[in-house]
């Protein structure tokens, strides 16, 4: 039986109790409208703990454009049921003053280690803020042993990595594949937002990403960011940027070979939906 749970307060008593019996907990941050990429991330958790426990949370500090956090699809119940044959504990849907009993503020003084700097955090300011100061305060609430995150947001998951170095937090951060639509789009809760002519069409973006890893040792970095910019620039496809960056520090790089691990990361506008995909040329 999955438990609903609104409160910080009746969350933190089941907790006390998991941990008196010993039970390690798998944690899933969510904001809802879920797809196959949370269940992968949920099936994984319920390998590796005895109990997982998903919040769904729509986090208002974390958009930069209140008409992405207005639109931002909404669909609890359909969200529960989806999770009923999946072994889930508990799904934690506080309202806003559990999450930010002082009132939601903007912005945080979490270290980010520049790792914001760049890619989604120079398009979209204070996004990581946002995200970090909410994941923070979910893992202060849930405890987990462990946190599950997808690897299609590569640099959300490499800011949480550092932020749970940096702070000491006794979580261990797991990441996890990019689950994709048969096309090969990366599954996102946006998708649904897309035209579905487009959607068929959105296999554009991996494809490209996977070409540019074809090509990552015949052509240098600016030739591989130009031949993608220009394949991913087919109407109502928009891109904002394809970067080739190095995978620890996500740092641009200008060569692959002077990194032991480089990654392409790209965000593609359609439809006025921003999607966002990756894929790592290499790791030594
Ligand atoms: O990836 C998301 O859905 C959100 O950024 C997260 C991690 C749940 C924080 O609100």
């Amino acid at each position: 039986m999955i438990a609903v749970i609104e409160s910080v307060d009746a969350l933190s008593k089941r907790i006390e109790e998991y941990r008196e019996n010993e039970k390690t907990i798998g944690f899933v941050p969510t904001m809802g409208a879920l797809h196959e990429g949370h269940i992968s991330l949920v099936r994984k958790a319920k390998r590796e703990n005895d109990i997982v426990i998903i919040s769904v949370f729509v986090n208002p500090t974390q958009f930069n454009d209140k008409k992405d956090l207005e639109k931002y699809p909404r669909t609890l119940d359909a969200d529960v049921e989806l999770l009923v044959p999946h072994g889930v504990s508990i799904v934690f849907a506080p309202g806003m003053h559990e999450v930010y009993p002082k009132g939601v503020e903007l912005g945080s003084d979490i270290d980010l280690g520049g790792l914001d700097e760049y890619m989604e955090g120079a398009f979209r300011p204070g996004h990581f803020k946002g995200v970090a100061q909410v994941v923070k305060r979910l893992l202060e609430i849930v405890t987990p042993d462990r946190l599950y995150m997808g690897q299609k947001d590569f640099q959300q998951f490499s800011i949480i990595g550092h932020m749970i170095r940096t702070l000491h937090i006794h979580t261990e951060l797991v990441v996890c594949r990019i689950i994709r639509e048969s096309s090969g789009l990366a599954m996102s809760s946006r998708n649904e937002r897309l035209l579905q002519k487009t959607r068929d069409q959105a296999g554009l973006i991996y494809k490209t990403l996977k070409a540019v890893k074809k090509y990552r040792n015949s052509k240098s970095v600016s030739e591989l960011k130009k031949y993608g910019l220009k394949r991913l620039a087919v109407p109502p496809f928009q891109p904002d940027y394809l970067s080739i960056v190095d995978g620890f520090t996500l740092q641009p790089l200008n060569d692959i070979n002077s990194s032991t691990y480089a990654v392409a990361c790209v965000a593609v506008w359609a439809d006025g939906v921003r999607l966002i995909d990756n894929i790592i040329l290499k790791k030594d």
